[in-house]
């Protein structure tokens, strides 16, 4: 199969599909591998590290052209709906109930897309989540370490513990893949942190991957309320259900909160558990509400673009491989996994959320006859 990889043309994304490693082990399975100029960029893997592992250099237009799997990281936007086709396969983050036009576009053409992010594994976990996951809740500690510091306006306090001074006490909602990457960065700098999350399982499990100066706390208001009273730094690393229209943390309650602290919501749903959250960018990453501090960037895994390209890539490429062996119609019939992930199918609407949010009609991957067992 012709696998084509374009550069990433979203504000800020730096990002690549593949990596050098990967090329050659499509290449050595008989694949070609076209790559689009300077895809490799912005995570410092430069086109001579693609060429030396068997991909071929091009231009834009002939990835996306001469291609019959498209591999990409964001999803597709205005200056690429010209290149869909009927086809054409795509493997990328899609987030089509986010996108309606993207949606309107993909239907359009007939491709067939499927989605990094409804992907599951065995245990209905989402593991191509999972690394972009860890990395924001490792990424948002930095972050915090960074706005902490009084040059960039925050309240001057350096997170970690330091002989004669009071430790830091950070609060992490949630102990998914994010809460635990955070609380991993927090603990291991000394700092005195809190777990909380409403999962037992979840607790039992960080209890036995974090050190002693990690408290686990069961999810509840009384819990919450004394931990905002004397924290310095809240990450907000919950899964929020989408139609959910209450908050955890409301405005009121930040006045509860020491002037000094700050709130990074990793998280970053806009009117989710943290009310006050709206996204913000790495160009104008924080700002303030009832005098608190927010963090709210909804991509800080790009900041640290060449570890998110290396850890994005292994957890992809047995996906494309697998499309990429069987051709897509027999990798969805055979992969239930994949076949989550399969959000549009020769002109059909498949995933289930993007047709309710959208109003739009869709059919389940299982009733449609090619990709029928
Ligand atoms: N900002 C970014 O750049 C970025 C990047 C990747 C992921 N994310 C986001 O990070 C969030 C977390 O992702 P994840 O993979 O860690 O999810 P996850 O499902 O692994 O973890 C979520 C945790 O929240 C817990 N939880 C649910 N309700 C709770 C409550 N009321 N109180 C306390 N805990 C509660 C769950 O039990 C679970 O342990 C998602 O919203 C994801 O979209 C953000």
């Amino acid at each position: 199969m012709v696998i084509g990889i374009p550069r990433e043309i979203k504000n800020n994304e730096y990002r690549c599909a593949a990596i050098p490693e990967t090329v050659s082990e499509l290449v050595q399975r008989g694949h070609s591998v076209l790559i689009e100029r300077g895809a490799g960029t912005g995570s410092s893997i430069s086109d001579t590290d693609f060429v030396q592992a068997g991909a071929v250099l091009t231009d834009c237009q002939t990835v996306w052209e001469s291609s019959e799997l498209i591999y990409k990281v964001k999803e597709i936007l205005p200056p690429e709906y010209r290149f869909l086709r009927k086809d054409l396969t795509i493997l990328t983050y899609l987030h089509s109930n986010a996108h309606r036009e993207m949606t309107d576009e993909l239907l359009k053409s007939g491709c067939i897309g499927i989605a990094y992010e409804d992907i599951t594994d065995a245990a209905g976990n989402f593991p191509l989540l999972r690394p972009m996951s860890e990395l924001a809740g490792k990424g948002g500690f930095f972050m915090a370490c960074q706005f902490m510091q009084s040059i960039n306006g925050g309240g001057g306090l350096m997170l970690t513990r330091v002989s004669g001074v009071a430790t830091p006490e950070i609060l992490i909602i949630g102990a998914g893949n994010a809460g635990m990457g955070a609380a991993e960065m927090a603990a291991s700098l000394g700092n005195r942190v809190t777990i909380l999350d409403v999962s037992i399982e979840r607790l039992e499990s960080a209890r036995n991957r974090l050190p002693s100066n990690v408290q686990l706390l069961y999810s509840n208001q009384s819990n919450l309320s004394s931990c905002l009273s004397r924290v310095d730094v809240v990450f907000n690393c919950i899964l929020w259900p989408k139609a959910r229209k209450d908050h955890l943390i409301t405005r009121a309650m930040l006045k509860a909160m020491k002037p000094s602290a700050m709130i990074v919501d990793v998280s970053c749903d806009e009117g989710g558990a943290v009310e006050t959250c709206r996204a913000t960018s790495h160009d104008n990453p924080v700002y303030r509400e009832e005098g608190i501090l927010h963090y709210c960037v909804d991509n800080i895994p790009s900041a640290f673009s060449r570890t998110a390209t290396y850890s994005l890539a292994n957890a992809t490429l047995p996906y494309a491989r697998e499309i990429a062996d069987k051709g897509p119609v027999r990798a969805l019939r055979e992969n239930p996994h994949l076949r989550k992930g399969l959000t549009c199918f020769y002109g059909i609407l498949t995933l289930e959320e993007t047709g309710l949010k959208q109003s739009r009609p869709y059919k389940r991957p299982e009733d449609i006859t090619e990709l029928a067992h």
